[in-house]
């Protein structure tokens, strides 16, 4: 799977370490959008760019990663075709998916440990979307783009 990622100087650290494990555990193919070091600065700037990597379609999903993940959920969801959030458990993480058919999750590298944050990220990379009932309630979703 093709994936696009990024942080602000908050997740920095944790988004290297990501990028290693997505290309060698999960086979991933990983555009890495960015920073290049831990120099400060505006998480919103890379949040749009793995958004609309995953909007246009060049990404199939996208990981991002800031200090609570939460900003980089607010920015990311701002772009059409983006279903992104903040997510804190594998549990979460399994139902982003399956209910939500989410494709950019949000990471917390100051308030989790990479080690969770891998197996969010498994969890969101191999889990599929459940349809159904589920399928009306994204599409309602995506009409207030
Ligand atoms: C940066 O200090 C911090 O605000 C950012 O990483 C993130 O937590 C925002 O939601």
């Amino acid at each position: 799977m093709r994936v696009a990622i990024a942080s602000d100087h908050g997740g920095f650290e944790q988004k290297q370490a990501l990028v290693a494990y997505m290309e060698s555990e999960l086979g991933c193919e990983v555009i890495d959008m960015g920073p290049d070091s831990d120099a400060s600065v505006d998480y919103p700037d890379f949040a749009v760019k793995v958004a609309e990597a995953v909007s246009t379609g060049d990404a199939e999903r996208g990981v991002l990663v800031c200090g609570t993940g939460i900003g980089m959920a607010l920015a990311a969801d701002k772009v059409a075709g983006v279903r992104a959030s903040s997510i804190t458990s594998v549990p979460f993480a399994e139902l982003f998916r399956q209910h939500n058919n989410g494709n950019v999750v949000c990471l917390s590298g100051r308030f989790v440990e990479l080690e969770l944050n891998e197996q969010i990220v498994k969890t969101f990379l191999e889990t599929e979307f459940e349809g159904g009932r589920h399928e009306a309630r994204v599409a309602k979703i995506m009409a207030l783009d």
